[in-house]
């Protein structure tokens, strides 16, 4: 098969990590890829938003299935160019992502369907938000309902916070349109989940829970960012917790899609709280999450091409998937002034060779003649096995020590606890 992966982060080198070992695999197109991606197949310049562009490529190398990555192609309706010019495609279509697109859609949905989630109230109007933030006593979460590049969730801790973080994002656009409509949510207590299932529009297939490092210094202190690593399993997801999940959470959420007539295929994301009410969902992804698939993918064993081609022809429940039963731990190393004020072009050295336990996934790099240098916001993601998450930890951090890049920041109390 001839594949193409769009998007250029460590989900995408982790993707192709895993399909590079098929056997059902014949060439590995990336666009654009990064340094990683380009040791496992050819990387195509071009802007995974320009559905255009990267429809023409698929055609003209006659891709048997494209791979979308990341949020914003799946938005602007690349599933839906590609279903129209008969190509296969592993990604939902434009009314089926706006479960991530579309926040305030997506709780509406759960809303009706009864899945549990935080109380939200949505607002368009600044003064009418700002009178309803002042008459609560409990704190909320302020959200932008559009895609604003992972920013757009303001977690407050008093009212005159919200009230800013309101005025910010309906009067003063700081987010664009993606801010002209707003949740203002209940704020929920607990300790977070990734869960994550592949579906194809009958069958869900799930992947081990992950548990993603969100803020960006130890001890989940600093600001938010893209994620600062990832651990699977998720220590909060056994059997039973999973079982309430798919019981509450996940058999319904498919079943409105049903209902809704929205055809979903891709990734279903599920972010979730575990509060003292039981498992509630903070929000959907239409997608694989970064860097949550960087751990989960490297304790799979099944072939990964296989079961992505299986999703893309409604065949899922003729597949199954198998794990390697050892924990893995993945540490984001990011640019100096990650989250906000990026610095790129430093100069990588000590990276390791890729073994079985220990893989550095690329994100934001680029080769720049015999030499790898940053180019982004989160860089690698040094990723191992081991027989317990604290051997799994040993084997990054001893990795990690090895590599390095001027104004490198990363966690070092990933896997601890
Ligand atoms: P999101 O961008 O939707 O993933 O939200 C980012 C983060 O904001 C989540 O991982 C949570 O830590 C936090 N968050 C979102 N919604 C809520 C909520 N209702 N209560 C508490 N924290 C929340
Ligand atoms: N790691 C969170 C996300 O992919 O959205």
């Amino acid at each position: 098969m001839k594949v193409l992966v769009v998007g250029s982060g460590g989900r995408e080198h982790a993707l192709c990590h895993a399909i590079a070992r098929s056997p059902l695999l014949d060439k590995l197109f990336i666009l654009p890829g990064n340094a990683g991606t380009a040791a496992l197949g050819t990387n195509v310049p071009g802007d995974p938003k320009d559905v255009a562009a990267v429809l023409d490529f698929a055609r003209r190398e006659a891709i048997d299935i494209t791979i979308v990555g990341p949020e914003d192609p799946l938005a602007a309706g690349i599933a839906d160019a590609f279903e129209a010019a008969g190509l296969r495609i592993f990604g939902p279509t434009r009314a089926a992502a706006r479960l991530e697109s579309d926040k305030a859609f997506a709780k509406q949905l759960m809303r009706q369907y009864a899945v549990p989630t935080a109380d939200a109230r949505q607002f368009t109007d600044f003064a009418l938000a700002r009178q309803y933030i002042a008459t609560r006593d409990e704190p909320v979460v302020v959200k932008a309902t559009g895609l604003a590049k992972g920013k757009g969730v303001i977690v407050c801790d008093d009212p005159a916070d919200a009230i800013l973080a309101a005025e910010d994002m309906l009067v003063k656009r700081v987010f664009g349109e993606a801010g002209s409509e707003i949740l203002v949510e209940e704020r929920l207590l607990g300790r977070e989940a990734s869960l994550l299932a592949i579906v194809d529009g009958h069958t869900a297939l799930l992947l081990e829970a992950a548990q993603d490092y969100k803020r960006l210094r130890d001890g989940d202190q600093g600001p938010n960012t893209g994620g600062m690593g990832s651990l699977c399993p998720s220590p909060l997801v056994d059997s039973g917790t999973l079982r309430v999940i798919q019981q509450q959470i996940l058999v319904p959420t498919l079943d409105a899609l049903v209902r809704e007539e929205i055809h979903y295929r891709g990734v279903l994301y599920l972010g979730l709280m575990f509060t003292t009410a039981g498992p509630k969902v903070l929000e959907f992804n239409c997608r694989f999450g970064d860097p949550e698939t960087q751990a989960i993918l490297l304790r799979l064993r099944s072939d990964l091409l296989e079961i992505l081609d299986a999703a893309t022809t409604g065949r899922l429940d003729q597949v199954s998937v198998s794990w390697d039963p050892r924990p893995s731990l993945c540490v984001v190393l990011a640019s100096a002034g990650y989250p906000e004020a990026v610095q790129t072009g430093a100069v990588i050295s000590g990276l390791p060779a890729p073994g079985e336990d220990l893989v550095v996934f690329h994100a934001g790099t680029k080769r720049v003649g015999d030499q790898v240098v940053t180019n982004g916001g989160r860089v690698l993601g040094v990723t191992a096995l081991g027989a317990t998450v604290e051997a799994a930890r040993q084997r990054a951090y001893a990795a990690v020590e090895q590599i390095h890049f001027d104004g490198q920041q990363y966690r070092t109390d990933l896997g601890l606890r």
